[in-house]
């Protein structure tokens, strides 16, 4: 069966689509965010971002983005607890698209009570009700996504903000700009755009039968490969899993110590970015001619991937960010899964709700 076919047969509710929309909601939500005015965070503080799965994902590539240049941290809370240091003096923005997720309310309320600033990025839910009470600052973006599939708006919200406090720098041109090269490096992997030297669709078929460790430096691609790593899970299917230079080389590295029958069904993959530290860079080079002859197959994909050796941060975090995307749709239209549905996610919110009664 051909690919395009694939695609028909079972993704059944356009996940392509939505991948292929990614420059579509960065343009939708630059247009529509002026208003969403949070405070700076002051130099030498750390701004909280909460938020779970799909919407904490956009906090951690603009930590990422964003990091070289900051003069105050990003910490991104995924849980129950806000940190103790959050107080009256900190800015806390929660993220939820569904509007309803229990840690992000909880860590909302929280925020309220220890009179943080608050920001909310949501398509409304309880969220959005329980922000608009307390005169938090909203940035509402449009619903009916499956979060993860909502990168767009999430990332482009947090973008204005940091854009905002002169954190990250771009103009309304080069915005344009860099949402024709995201067009151009969409339709590079695009179904049907000459499969032979599609990428996404070329290193997607060595996924079906193996499990991805998905390795980068702790730069501008940490979050990037923990997004593979997602998207490989709730689109594909798939057992995946991520992890960052330096550290892994203290612990992980032991790993590959395991029986031949488990390593040969590793696939390998590095990511690279020419501004991981050199001392990262060189780590990598060495950890690979080491373990490319354990792997069952392995691969580095380099984040100027696309042929533009000049492209900036941002561009580079988008290609990388587009190419996982593209490569787990592929995944799971390969193996013959729908990408969108994730019901043990759903089950579990499920199962907690029904405690709750
Ligand atoms: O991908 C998903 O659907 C999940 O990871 C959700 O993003 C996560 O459960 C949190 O829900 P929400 O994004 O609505 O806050």
């Amino acid at each position: 069966m051909s690919i395009e076919n694939r695609f028909n047969k079972y993704d059944r509710s356009d996940m392509l689509e939505n991948v292929l929309a990614l420059p579509d909601q960065m343009r939708e939500v630059w247009n529509s965010s002026s208003d969403f005015i949070l405070s700076r965070p002051s130099a030498g503080s750390t701004l909280v971002i909460c938020g779970m799965g799909g919407s904490a994902i956009g906090a951690v590539l603009i930590r990422d983005l964003v990091n070289k240049n900051s003069d105050f941290s990003v910490h991104i809370e995924r849980g129950y607890l806000l940190p103790a240091y959050a107080s009256a003096n900190s800015t806390v923005i929660c993220v939820s698209y569904s509007g309803n997720t229990e840690e992000v309310l909880t860590l909302f309320d929280e925020a309220v009570q220890r009179g943080c600033e608050i920001g909310v990025i949501t398509s409304g839910g309880e969220l959005g009700r329980r922000a608009a009470e307390a005169n938090a600052s909203v940035m509402n973006i449009r619903g009916g996504l499956p979060p993860r599939a909502a990168i767009g708006l999430l990332f482009t919200s947090l973008l204005r903000l940091v854009v905002n406090w002169g954190i990250y720098r771009i103009t309304d041109e080069e915005f344009t700009e860099l949402l024709k090269k995201a067009r151009f490096i969409i339709k590079e992997i695009t179904p049907g755009y000459n499969s032979k030297d599609n990428l996404a669709f070329q290193l997607s078929k060595k996924l079906y039968k193996k499990i991805p460790l998905i390795y980068a430096g702790d730069g501008l691609l940490k979050g990037v490969s923990y997004r593979w790593k997602c998207q490989f899970n709730e689109n594909g299917k798939i057992m995946a899993y991520s992890n960052i230079f330096p550290e892994l080389g203290h612990n992980e590295i032991m790993g590959w110590e395991c029986p031949d029958n488990i390593k040969k069904n590793l696939f390998l993959i590095f990511l690279i970015d020419r501004d991981d530290h050199p001392k990262v860079q060189k780590r990598m080079q060495v950890t690979y001619s080491m373990l490319e002859k354990l792997a069952g197959d392995s691969v580095v994909i380099d984040s100027s991937w696309y042929g533009n050796n000049s492209g900036g941060r941002l561009e580079r975090l988008l290609s990388m960010l587009i190419l996982g995307d593209m490569m787990s749709v592929y995944l799971a239209v390969g193996r013959g899964v729908d990408p969108t549905p994730i019901e043990k996610i759903e089950t579990i919110k499920k199962l907690l709700k029904m405690g709750e009664s």
